[in-house]
């Protein structure tokens, strides 16, 4: 059993199924397809919506454009091919690959400029390596079949592996490697970096890149899941000694509260990490992220930007909610059929969904999801669209209306 408090589940709606069908999916995506095809006269190429729109429109980034002003960017590109290959999926329509298939192009251009021009402009020296490369490359070889997409990605999973550090059994998160601020620095969102390590481990003649991303996932769970199923945002491990130091928030509240995405990419990476090592732990942790989380969501549904906010008239990351409600999907299809929490999980998801589809989809045809959160703090996307909410919400929809395979 884990030292971590599981929560019963408070919320009484959870015991039955919302009024929310294949066909209430359905229509939704049909909207979004018109949403894309409409940004896409904007976006294409080489030009990219940035992380967050302002006054809900997005302004443009290139994908191979070192912008220091808006250094988020680099790790956001992604997201929007992501959409793209998802509306391949959804609609057939082979201009949503070809214009996916241009990007893989473009993201492979970003590892050689690493190599053969200058790495700092690459803007590769992070772990979001993982979130570039699991919905572009990754995305097109599964789709496609490309090897050249393949051999991308195993070239940015190389490039990942470089920031494992063996003493602390960690990825580092930011930063370079020297740098005593970020040195032994993890951050919970790692959880959706390292399945591109377990992807590539399958193409390797040795287990090194599943032993990096097993041991990540391990101290993550051990040190950045709290004794009551809450999360630190980020966490800072001596890399001397491998012992633990200290957690803190970047994007959260405060260093002791919850920040929601955070506890997201907690409740959906655990359970890729089961689904590749098969170690329980990674499923019942993943339970009391997913019970504290279900207990404190407002009258709709969806999260506070922090849980420690629990009003209805708070600000809501409707990315956040995403990225749970597809953990939820994640965890019940690797839980035994026999648990009786698969139910309830379920209908938290399809609440999730329904809101999400009903209150918070877009209007003006410039983004998919509105009321994300992406740094409140720092005064970044607040109640903006967030292209990686846009995505995850199109990732949500596809798991429900398909036997969809995973990209991650
Ligand atoms: N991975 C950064 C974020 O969730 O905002």
């Amino acid at each position: 059993m884990s030292n971590v408090n599981l929560e019963k589940i408070k919320r009484e709606e959870f015991l039955k199924k919302p009024n929310f069908t294949k066909t209430d999916v359905k229509k939704t995506l049909d909207k979004i397809v018109k949403i894309v095809d409409h940004m896409m006269l904007k976006f294409h190429g080489d030009v990219f919506p940035r992380a967050c729109s302002k006054n809900y429109v997005y302004d443009t980034v290139g994908n191979l454009e070192w912008d220091e002003s808006n250094n988020e960017s680099i790790w956001t590109t992604s997201f929007w091919t992501g959409i793209l290959w998802l509306m391949y999926e959804y609609t057939g329509d082979e201009k949503y690959k070809k214009e996916a298939q241009l990007h893989s192009e473009s993201f492979r251009t970003r590892i050689d400029n690493y190599y053969h021009k200058n790495e700092q402009e690459a803007g590769l020296n992070h772990h979001d390596i993982g979130f570039l490369y699991s919905i572009t490359t990754v995305a097109d070889y599964k789709l496609t079949g490309s090897k050249k997409a393949l051999e991308t990605s195993l070239m940015a999973a190389k490039l990942l592996s470089k920031r494992y550090i063996d003493t602390a059994k960690i990825l580092q998160a930011w930063g370079d490697m020297s740098d005593p601020e970020q040195r032994g620095r993890m951050i919970i969102d790692c959880n959706l970096n390292i399945p591109l390590l377990y992807f590539a481990n399958q193409f390797m003649p040795d287990d090194t890149y599943y032993q990096m991303a097993y041991n990540h996932a391990k101290t993550a769970s051990k040190y950045i899941i709290r004794p009551d199923a809450s999360t630190f945002h980020t966490f800072h491990m001596d890399t001397e000694t491998g012992e633990p130091r200290f957690g803190s928030t970047h994007q959260g509240y405060s260093d002791d509260s919850c920040w929601a995405r955070g506890q997201a990419w907690g409740i959906m990476g655990f359970p890729i990490s089961y689904r590749y090592t098969k170690d329980k732990e990674f499923l019942e942790k993943a339970k009391c992220l997913a019970n504290y989380f279900l207990n404190r969501l407002p009258k709709d549904f969806i999260c506070n930007w922090d849980l420690i906010f629990l009003g209805d008239e708070d600000q809501r990351d409707t990315s956040a909610a995403a990225v749970a409600a597809i953990g939820l999907l994640e965890l019940i299809n690797q839980m035994p059929k026999t648990d009786k929490d698969r139910e309830i999980y379920e209908n938290a998801c399809l609440y999730i969904t329904q809101s999400l589809c009903e209150k918070y989809l877009g209007e003006n045809n410039e983004g998919i999801l509105k009321s994300g959160v992406y740094f409140y703090h720092g005064n970044l996307g607040i109640n903006e669209y967030l292209i990686f909410g846009d995505y995850f919400f199109v990732e949500l929809l596809m798991r429900l209306y398909k036997n969809w395979n995973s990209y991650w």
